[in-house]
């Protein structure tokens, strides 16, 4: 991932922000030192927002397409109520493993399901009629238009959706692989929905704010 915000400004940033907690922490630090492509981790920064995002909507019930080793899955849940739950969908069995073993020892772990598999298979057995809060996309690009698709309709009225990566390391000015042209697609499609209303923020990798009207 190529660096859009200059990394002496990102660590700035991250510096004035709150920080983490000491699971979290460990858990980035297991990523990085163990794992196949850690910088698909949100990081601190964008976690602290994400965190912030699910408290001032009030969020209680959160979709999750893409969990990793899931360090955004556990940051979303520390700020959810007891009762609040998060679903969250890979396809990937062993980063999944890694993923529980860390919501085992948390006391936020409880809040946290995982479904295995193609999330859009997922996505299918979820019932309308219990609606999420807040939808969180960030697995396969290819994707994302799908996934918006197939989860707007699971989302209360004003609620959120979150779509990282929307600036693919700023790939989507000149796009070329596949990824890039699926992203300009997404982006093209969520700015031409009367549906909802939406955001593009320059955090990271970019991030994408669409609340459903
Ligand atoms: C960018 S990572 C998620 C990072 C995570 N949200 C975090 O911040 O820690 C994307 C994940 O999506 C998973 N994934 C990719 N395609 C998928 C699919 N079709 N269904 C389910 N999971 C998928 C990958 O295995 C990977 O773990």
């Amino acid at each position: 991932m190529k660096a859009i915000v200059p990394k002496l400004i990102e660590e700035y940033a991250s510096a004035h922000t709150t920080s983490h907690s000491a699971l979290l922490e460990e858990l980035e630090e297991y990523t990085l030192s163990n794992c196949a492509h850690p910088q698909m981790l949100i990081g601190r920064l964008e976690g602290a927002l994400l965190r912030m995002l699910v408290c001032i909507s009030d969020a209680r019930r959160i979709l999750e397409v893409g969990l990793f080793t899931g360090y955004s899955a556990l940051t979303m849940a520390e700020m959810l109520p007891h009762n609040g739950e998060l679903i969250s969908c890979e396809m990937n069995t062993e980063s999944a493993q890694i993923a529980q073993s860390f919501f085992d020892r948390s006391p936020y772990g409880h809040k946290i399901s995982v479904r295995l598999g193609s999330a859009l298979d997922t996505i299918k057995t979820l019932d309308p009629k219990t609606p999420f809060d807040l939808v969180f996309i960030d697995a396969d690009k290819e994707n994302y238009s799908a996934y918006y698709e197939a989860t707007l309709p699971l989302l209360n009225t004003g609620g959120l959706m979150l779509a990282d990566n929307t600036l693919w390391s700023g790939n989507v000015l000149k796009p070329q692989a596949q990824s890039d042209r699926a992203l300009v697609a997404f982006n093209d499609r969520v700015q031409h929905d009367d549906r909802v209303e939406n955001v593009l923020l320059t955090v990271r990798d970019g991030l994408t704010l669409i609340r459903k009207k």
